[in-house]
């Protein structure tokens, strides 16, 4: 939920990192539009973030800027080539980073809202870098194109390899975009209520309950009577038990590593009671 009243700009204090994205892409042009919008642009002017676009092809060290090639060994499609790679991220972050260099390939370990708080916990936590004006964490990615990426990428450049799910996409620019969405909104301060982003559906390992606002009754459909009551213990009962629901409903996986009371399991283990009789 993206709940921020505050619709003015929001500044870190001076001691907070700045976070500072750093993308490799051949398609450096495609990320301006979305970061340029919402809580992402507001991120970035109010000085939490940065993104920072590297053409890979300004590093391709032929006339003819090349950054692929045929593979080894033959088979279809193109390799994206190693030196054009090594040379723009080795230019922002040296030759041996502390920092998270992330290649995007769907062979990568599977992005959830858990490896989401890893980064970002690591990024407030590691001792940042200085700049003028104040401390930075930088976080790489490396978008891959084509059929893949040279081996030696995978293996002598980047320190962690992530997918954003089972599926396959023509290169790794919208999974970056992702992936930095999902850790700016982690960023303290970054949204207006600091208990939004602990409200969320997944951070608590359950799926959200259902939210309403005005009208009371829009085409005949009335929002929920309690939620009306002001009586807040119902209500935040109401809305746990709801969230257990849709969990249990939709994905029951998330029960299995979820944080549970015992009233929660209780309320469960009602429901299936009731299911079997
Ligand atoms: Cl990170 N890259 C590509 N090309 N496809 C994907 C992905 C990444 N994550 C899921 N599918």
């Amino acid at each position: 939920m993206e709940s921020n009243h505050n619709h003015g700009l929001l500044s870190p204090s001076p001691l907070q990192p700045v976070v500072q994205f750093e993308i490799f892409t051949l398609f450096p042009d495609v990320f301006e539009p979305y970061l340029d919008s919402s809580i992402l642009q507001r991120a970035r002017q109010g000085g939490f973030m940065d993104v920072k676009c590297h053409n890979i092809r300004d590093w391709a060290p032929d006339r003819h800027h090349v950054t692929d090639d045929e593979p080894y060994g033959g088979g279809g499609g193109m390799v994206l080539k190693p030196e054009p790679v090594f040379a723009a991220v080795e230019s922002i972050f040296g030759s041996s980073p502390n920092d998270p260099v992330i290649l995007l390939t769907p062979q990568g370990r599977l992005f959830t809202q858990k490896v989401a708080e890893e980064l970002m916990d690591r990024m407030l936590a590691s001792p940042a870098g200085n700049q003028s004006g104040g401390s930075f964490n930088r976080v790489g990615f490396i978008c891959g194109r084509y059929e893949g990426v040279d081996e030696r990428i995978r293996s002598n450049l980047a320190n962690d390899e992530i997918s954003i799910g089972d599926y396959v996409l023509t290169g790794g620019e919208l999974a970056a975009m992702v992936i930095i969405d999902a850790l700016t909104r982690l960023i303290p301060g970054v949204l207006g209520d600091p208990g939004a982003a602990g409200d969320d559906s997944h951070a608590a390992g359950l799926l959200e309950y259902p939210h309403y606002t005005r009208p009371g009754v829009y085409r005949g459909w009335s929002v929920p009577e309690v939620l009306l009551s002001g009586d807040h213990a119902r209500i935040e009962k109401w809305r746990r038990e709801q969230a257990l629901l849709r969990t249990r409903r939709r994905r029951p996986d998330l029960l299995e590593g979820a944080n549970l009371s015992e009233e929660d399991i209780k309320f469960l283990s009602d429901l299936d009671a009731n299911e079997r009789s």
